[in-house]
């Protein structure tokens, strides 16, 4: 349960982790740990709209998942075509209620379809308000950071021109606000490249819950514990 009167936090970052291990355990092949990861994704983006979260970033894909086994990859690409297809459809039925989805990561080596259909979805909901979703894919934190350097060098930016600000406009995550929490379930205890610029004051949590097994519960947890932390921000 959520503790009552305290202070959320205004954009939660997530890694899904431990979906291979899920299904290890029951003896089950990893894909079926990553469908298993894909409705509790669901739930969570459901449950933290209904609480009131403004921004969640979920770690779907990362630029080094590409070494996995083609089944493997296969499968994650599937089931995101499947959550892209489900939302074209729910936006054609004007179902997405107030969502904004955004796509972090490089475009490149993705199948055109998915582009194409992330493209859409981000241009049908960029105007949304009272959530905004990510879902980070082929995405990595250095390749994001060398991705918005090249931008604001083609643009013909001046050396003093770049400036913190510049290089965050320049991100995947433009104009949103640096994750305040960064969660990370299944007992490892590592970015893996994940949000290293925005991550820079984040608070982190992790616990040993294996993705598909996340409930609303495991991230009421974490928001309290977040709660109580002492941001400082670098002050006293
Ligand atoms: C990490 O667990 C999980 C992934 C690399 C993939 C996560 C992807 C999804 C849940 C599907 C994405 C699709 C949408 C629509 C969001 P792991 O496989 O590294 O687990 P392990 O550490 O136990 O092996």
């Amino acid at each position: 349960m959520l503790e009552e009167n305290i202070i959320l936090p205004q954009h939660i970052a997530i890694i899904m982790d431990g979906n291979g291990r899920w299904a290890k355990n029951r003896g089950l092949p990893r894909t079926e740990g990553h469908k298993k990861g894909v409705e509790v994704f669901r739930q969570i983006c459901r449950y933290c709209a209904d609480i009131g979260i403004q921004y969640v970033t979920f770690y779907a894909f990362s630029t080094e998942n590409w070494k996995r086994s083609a089944q493997e990859v296969g499968t994650i690409m599937n089931l995101l075509r499947g959550f892209l297809e489900e939302l074209e459809e729910r936006e054609k039925e004007n179902e997405i209620e107030n969502t904004a989805i955004r796509f972090l990561g490089s475009r490149e080596g993705m199948a055109p379809d998915i582009v194409q259909m992330m493209d859409l979805v981000e241009a049908q909901t960029a105007n949304k308000t009272k959530i905004h979703i990510n879902v980070a894919v082929n995405y990595g934190g250095r390749d994001e950071i060398v991705h918005a350097v090249r931008k604001l060098a083609a643009a013909g930016v001046s050396p003093a021109e770049i400036t913190e600000q510049a290089l965050s406009d320049a991100l995947y995550t433009a104009k949103q606000p640096d994750p305040d929490l960064i969660i990370r379930p299944s007992g490892e205890y590592r970015l893996s490249n994940f949000l290293i610029w925005q991550a820079a004051y984040a608070e982190f949590y992790f616990d040993d819950i294996l993705w598909p097994d996340y409930t609303p519960d495991d991230l009421d947890r974490a928001i309290n514990a977040y709660a109580h932390r002492n941001r400082r921000f670098g002050g006293v």
